[in-house]
């Protein structure tokens, strides 16, 4: 069998250089997916990537750089496909639930709307403008999509199923066709995911030229037929798919020459190119069975767990766990479900090993959640040897994140001011140096709860308003020494660093008066002497806020 890139990696060296758990991404694995599909499209942008199925900044870099295009179901997708390198003539929007909205800002931009709802499509019409882009219709076929092995849960993946709400019938299509004004010119239709039978893309791809041929005949010419995603991938040894050289080769066969093809694969892309390397945290014994529990489970791999689809794991020796045995390979939550190989044998493996579980790239990150608090692993590149290219989470980016004001509605308990001799005993000196033609002067602060600090700020500048670094600086100050004076310091006697910030400039923050909130959290993570506290603001007229960790 060809050795696959997973092969080559150290995951003892890996997860000991960057962590574990962590992501590995095989860029040759994508560029040689990529190139398979080559031969079914002709031409890159026609493999329509879709982000749903991976959309790690990471992944989607890589897929952006071979040139093709992406398939997005809501306008923040999108975003990141653009963020990511995408192109908008590349891009395809088409999701069951879509809005006035996005529609518009795709055809704009020159994107296309892959329409899955025949309201929307006649109000369009109705405002004749479809912009720079193009429209194409999602199909729903007569006939029901077939696998040839099947397998529980199949019926939660066969989006192409006469009996699932993607899609328009096709049998509806000629009534609306003869309607519509605006110019369709592609259409598309998905079978399911992975979808383990060829014959089920070939009555697909019949079904898209016959309703081209009709589409055509009623004045809308088609010169695009996407065939959507669909093709499985072996999560193990004992499954058995057709390979992506299989399916082109068969689809190719039907191929008509008025027509350009393309195609949304998302787990025979992306896949087969992702593995997470694991730490084993501990064994435990338990009537005769012995339980290996592992640092990631169902926060990261909610599709193998919930599913029950258990994916080859392999040991650092390269030895894959045997897919029977009176033993199991667990995740670590507080779920009894979170199990990755229900039997197998765990004789040879101790606390502390390292594992890979491969062909994890799709449908996984993208079910990620924080389940017990597990946060996102980082993610690395391998690429002829490890770079290594995202930060994990941390648990501070998610509190960040939702902009939590402490003990905002608790009653206003005090009021102390903060004298302006305290002021200047507390405050960083750096952080109140005045940058250039920045100036302020802080008229009043007071502490207003136990966790509630306010202060009024002039502010002048040579603008009429107030930068971002000026802005995070007195913000900043104010924060370190709201913080001191809570913890009864009197004088800065120690370091105080700000480790991240999260600031929001709503409306840009006007020089002169400014009554700034502040907010603190109860201390958290307190080790030796050092303690860490959440610092949020808000400007009273919501020009600014955010959130600062302080470290002190
Ligand atoms: C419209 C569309 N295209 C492509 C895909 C990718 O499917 P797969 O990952 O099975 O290739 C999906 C996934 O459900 C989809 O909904």
């Amino acid at each position: 069998m060809k050795r696959q890139w997973h092969e080559e990696l150290d995951i003892n060296e890996l997860a000991s250089r960057f962590g574990s758990p962590i992501w590995v991404i095989g860029k040759q694995q994508i560029k040689e997916n990529v190139r398979q599909f080559l031969s079914f499209t002709n031409s890159a942008f026609r493999i329509l990537y879709p982000v749903k199925c991976n959309p790690a900044p990471a992944v989607l870099e890589c897929i952006a750089e071979e040139g093709c295009g992406a398939d997005c179901s809501s306008l923040s997708e999108i975003n990141l496909a653009l963020i990511s390198g995408f192109k908008w003539e590349n891009i395809a929007y088409n999701s069951p639930s879509q809005d006035f909205k996005t529609v518009k800002i795709v055809l704009d931009n020159g994107g296309i709307w892959v329409c899955d709802d025949v309201d929307l499509l006649k109000e369009i019409d109705n405002s004749q403008d479809s912009g720079k882009g193009q429209i194409w219709i999602r199909i729903n076929p007569k006939q029901n999509v077939s696998y040839s092995k099947t397998s529980k849960n199949q019926e939660l993946m066969a989006h192409g199923s006469s009996s699932s709400k993607f899609g328009i019938p096709e049998e509806d299509l000629p009534e609306l066709l003869s309607k519509i004004t605006l110019k369709i010119s592609g259409l598309h239709l998905h079978v399911g995911t992975q979808m383990d039978n060829l014959d089920s893309f070939v009555s697909a791809l019949n079904s898209l030229h016959e309703n081209a041929n009709l589409a055509t005949e009623l004045g809308h010419p088609i010169k695009h037929l996407d065939i959507g995603g669909g093709l499985g991938i072996p999560f193990n040894d004992q499954d058995n798919f057709p390979s992506i050289f299989d399916w082109t080769s068969r689809l190719n066969q039907l191929k008509q020459k008025n027509y350009e093809y393309y195609t949304e694969p998302g787990h025979a892309l992306v896949g087969d190119a992702v593995g997470l390397i694991t730490t084993v945290k501990s064994i435990k014994h338990s009537r005769g069975k012995t339980w290996g529990i592992c640092d990631v489970g169902t926060d990261q791999l909610a599709k193998i767990t919930l599913l029950h689809w258990p994916h080859k794991v392999v040991s650092s020796s390269g030895s894959p766990l045997p897919f029977n045995g009176n033993d199991t390979l667990a995740g670590p939550l507080c779920f009894a479900g979170d199990n990755l190989l229900e039997s197998t044998c765990l004789k040879d493996i101790k606390k502390d090993d390292r594992l890979l579980i491969t062909n994890v790239g799709a449908y996984t990150f993208a079910l990620s959640n924080s389940f017990n608090g597990r946060i996102a692993p980082a993610w690395l590149l391998w690429e002829e040897g490890a770079i290594k290219i995202t930060e994990a989470e941390s648990a501070f980016s998610r509190l960040m994140m939702q902009n939590h004001y402490w003990k905002k509605t608790i009653q206003r308990e005090f009021e102390q001011p903060i004298s302006r001799e305290l002021f200047e005993a507390l405050k960083s000196d750096y952080l109140h140096t005045e940058i250039e033609n920045d100036r302020y002067t802080i008229l009043e602060f007071n502490q207003i709860g136990e966790n509630k600090f306010n202060a009024t700020v002039d502010f002048i500048s040579s603008v009429d308003f107030v930068s971002m670094p000026t802005a995070i600086r007195v913000i900043g100050n104010l924060c370190l020494v709201a913080a001191l004076h809570k913890h009864g310091y009197t004088s800065k006697t120690r370091p105080v660093m700000g480790k991240k910030v999260q600031l929001e400039y709503g409306a840009s923050l006007k020089t002169g008066l400014n009554k700034i909130n502040i907010f603190l959290s109860d201390e958290i993570c307190k080790e030796d002497q050092n303690w860490t506290v959440l610092a949020s603001f808000e400007v009273d007229d919501k020009s600014c806020n955010g959130c600062f960790v302080l470290n002190i």
